[in-house]
């Protein structure tokens, strides 16, 4: 019996689909009440993570509503601080607080801790494989060295990451120790994500901006690049998606070293830009502005036509530049995903 077609790893994996398959970033989240009811019976958002059975219910409620295309691992990319040993805490309405790591502190990180705490999202993702229609595309994610530790510097998100890029200059040596045990961690978690059930993982790299060239090249290309191939050592012909946002002109440069399936592209990146800059061959995902679902009306449908008409000539996956906002209206979720369908 050949196995059901997955349309969605076929376009990561570079044939070009009649319509754009699509998933959304955030999928799973505020913007449906069926997460926030679930959301209401646990205490805190790392518990939900660590709770195979509601975080693989809530990682299989939107596809309940509508016709998307993947279910994306409900879980977070500061689970690894997490089980790292650093403390990690989710306040409500505020984003996550991490007790800032210090040079000294790094000392005190367990690599070795990684796998056995994040057993419970293994177990999620074998949840979500089994309820699974074989059509749809199961994908599982980490966040990229560089962007977990801009979190575990500074403690917090910024919108400049300048804890981290000040501790880039003056803490060379820490910063290279924590992106090495980044790297290790990341390797394994992704392995046991794909023995788990993973059909492909996103890699987060959602502070790629604000970087120089060298810094780019050092601190996001090298890193990832290791991740991939570390991975690929274990996993022949693992599928990834590349995810660095903002990273701009530098994207030519991660495509190549790095060398993800696909290349998730955020919203400021021109559609002609990037044809204009990579591989014709190269499957991209993207990039609707997250604004635009919120703010719905005919440019809603006229964006979205325009996108998917830019990357008429490459293997293409519908997606937002970066995830969906909380207040987005459920309608233009809909209205989104049957224009992508072709309705
Ligand atoms: O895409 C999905 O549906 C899967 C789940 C997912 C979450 N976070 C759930 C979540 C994924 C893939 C992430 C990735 C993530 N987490 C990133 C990279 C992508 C990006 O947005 O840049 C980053 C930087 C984080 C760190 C993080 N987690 C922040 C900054 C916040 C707070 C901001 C916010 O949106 O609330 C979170 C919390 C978080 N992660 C929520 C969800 C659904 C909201 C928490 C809640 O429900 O109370």
């Amino acid at each position: 019996m050949t196995p059901v077609a997955k349309p969605l790893l076929e376009a990561v994996r570079g044939t070009r689909q009649a319509r754009p398959p699509i998933w959304i970033m955030r999928q799973a989240g505020r913007y449906l009440p069926e997460y926030r009811a679930v959301r209401g019976t646990v205490g805190t958002f790392l518990e939900l993570c660590y709770t195979p059975t509601l975080a693989a219910e809530v990682t299989l409620q939107p596809l309940r509503r509508f016709e998307l295309d993947a279910a994306i691992l409900f879980s977070d990319i500061l689970v690894i601080p997490d089980a790292l040993g650093q403390t990690v805490q989710f306040e409500t309405g505020e984003g996550p607080r991490l007790e800032p790591i210090t040079p000294e502190g790094l000392g005190k990180l367990r690599p070795d801790n990684v796998i056995h705490h994040l057993a419970p999202v293994f177990e999620t993702l074998e949840r979500v494989k089994s309820a699974l229609a074989p059509d749809k595309t199961l994908i599982g994610f980490c966040g990229s060295p560089w962007t977990v530790a801009t979190y575990m510097i500074g403690g917090r998100g910024s919108p400049d990451q300048a804890a981290a890029r000040t501790f880039a200059l003056m803490q060379p040596q820490a910063l290279a120790r924590l992106v090495d045990i980044l790297v290790e961690a990341s390797i394994q978690y992704l392995v046991a994500q794909f023995k788990a059930g993973a059909d492909v993982v996103q890699l987060f790299e959602s502070w790629a901006l604000n970087l120089d060239d060298r810094q780019f090249a050092e601190y996001v290309i090298a890193p990832n690049r290791r991740i991939v191939e570390g991975v690929r050592t274990q996993i022949p012909g693992a599928a990834f998606i590349g995810f660095p946002r903002g990273a701009a002109a530098n994207l030519p440069a991660y495509a190549e070293a790095v060398r993800p399936d696909a290349l998730g592209l955020d919203f400021s990146m021109p559609p002609a830009a990037a044809n204009a800059t990579l591989p014709p061959i190269l499957p991209v995902q993207g990039n609707l502005d997250p604004i635009r679902l919120l703010a719905g009306g005919p440019q809603l449908e006229e964006s979205t036509d325009r996108i998917i008409s830019a990357f008429a000539n490459r293997p293409h996956i519908f997606n937002l530049g970066h995830g969906i906002l909380p207040e987005t209206p459920i309608e233009h979720v809909e209205r989104l995903v049957k224009r992508v369908k072709g309705g």
